[in-house]
């Protein structure tokens, strides 16, 4: 398609609404301060990015605060044991992106702790891919990236009533974004749009009323403001099965696993088991123990399948020998270090064991 013409009243209009809307987040400098001329500290802004991909402001917040107080800098980060970093990163899901951030702290701090400005060398960098480092050009350094997320689709898909499906639509949908984006501000301008579809142009329910981009929007003038961004059919999930073993000892230590780096929840905590497959797989216990079957299986949905674990749990008795090396002690087990779906695994686990001794 011919490039939009350049909608100069886009940035203009929404940059006035920022100025006293802005949300009020750890890692951002408000606007009247960066009018200012207050810069934000890159690593901030790219360990908030990368925690923000796939995960809600709300559930990243608490973990931002705990990683720069624990790692300040660059340098900290890239210092930090991987164990330590995995255990604060549990619960966050995609766990990848864990591993990546260290791989580029530890890339940026051998290359003297400056992150690079421009997209092209920031995307060379571990975990940063297209929207990341346009994210950290434009927020950290005032560059006039596009930086196109899921939020911004939805804003111009339904600005500018773009019929064409999503995922087909999203050449369309950053050349809309592409002529919205102003020279002046541009980091304003990108989370000012963030911010409006977190807020306002949410998907089910969008606030058009308050909306700054009220006269602006075809969709609104439609009254069709949630028919946009149009998707292709969803392909149903396929449901993979498994069995999942929570031990404990007599002294109420706990039997954990580290899972290969490689594949799904890699280089995490959880409890030994059985493959994922899509039949289910028989039962396949780590040693013979009094084994308890929990009733109602652990689902959890992931990207690309959803999850029913199996969960067996037993108590050993004092006087049976445990397998030495795997138990964590009770003083030191945290079920915050687990990934989520190994905390339900726990959960349910714990909860069988409690009934029967009572
Ligand atoms: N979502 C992703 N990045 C964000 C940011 N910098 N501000 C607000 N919401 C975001």
């Amino acid at each position: 398609m011919a490039s939009p013409p350049r909608h100069p009243a886009i940035a203009d209009t929404l940059l006035l609404w920022y100025d006293s809307a802005a949300r009020s987040l750890p890692w951002r400098i408000a606007p009247v301060d960066r009018l200012a001329g207050v810069m934000p500290d890159p690593y901030r802004v790219w360990l908030s990015e990368i925690m923000l991909q796939q995960t809600t402001v709300a559930a990243v917040t608490g973990y931002f605060n705990r990683f720069t107080t624990r790692w300040p800098d660059v340098f900290a980060l890239a210092a930090a044991e991987d164990d330590a970093v995995m255990a604060e990163w549990a619960g966050l899901g995609y766990y990848a992106r864990a591993r990546n951030l260290l791989a580029c702290a530890r890339s940026i701090a051998a290359s003297g702790g400056q992150f690079p400005e421009d997209e092209a060398s920031l995307q060379k960098l571990p975990g940063i891919g297209p929207y990341t480092a346009a994210a950290i050009a434009a927020i950290a350094f005032d560059r006039p990236a596009v930086v196109m997320d899921g939020n911004v689709e939805r804003v111009m898909a339904r600005l500018h009533a773009v019929e064409t499906p999503l995922p087909a639509a999203k050449p369309e949908l950053k050349a809309h974004a592409a002529a919205a984006t102003p020279c002046h501000r541009p980091g304003d301008h990108a989370q000012a749009v963030m911010d409006l579809g977190a807020t306002i142009c949410t998907p089910r329910a969008p606030s058009c009323m308050i909306c700054p981009l009220h006269a602006l929007c075809a969709a609104r003038r439609a009254d069709r403001a949630t028919d946009f961004p149009v998707k292709a059919p969803r392909i149903a999930k396929p449901t993979r099965y498994g069995h999942a073993y929570m031990l404990r000892d007599g002294d109420g230590a706990i039997w954990l696993e580290r899972r290969p780096d490689r594949g799904l929840l890699g280089g995490m905590m959880g409890f030994p088991g059985t493959d994922w497959r899509e039949t289910p797989p028989d039962p396949a216990p780590p040693l013979a123990a009094p084994w308890i079957r929990v009733d109602a299986p652990v689902r959890h949905v992931f990207t690309h399948f959803r999850l029913e674990l199996t969960v067996w749990a037993a108590q050993l008795n004092a006087q049976t020998a445990a397998p030495i090396g795997r138990f964590v002690p009770a003083a030191e087990f945290a079920i915050s270090g687990l990934p989520t779906v190994m905390r339900k695994v726990f959960r349910a686990g714990h909860d069988a064991l409690t009934e029967t001794v009572s």
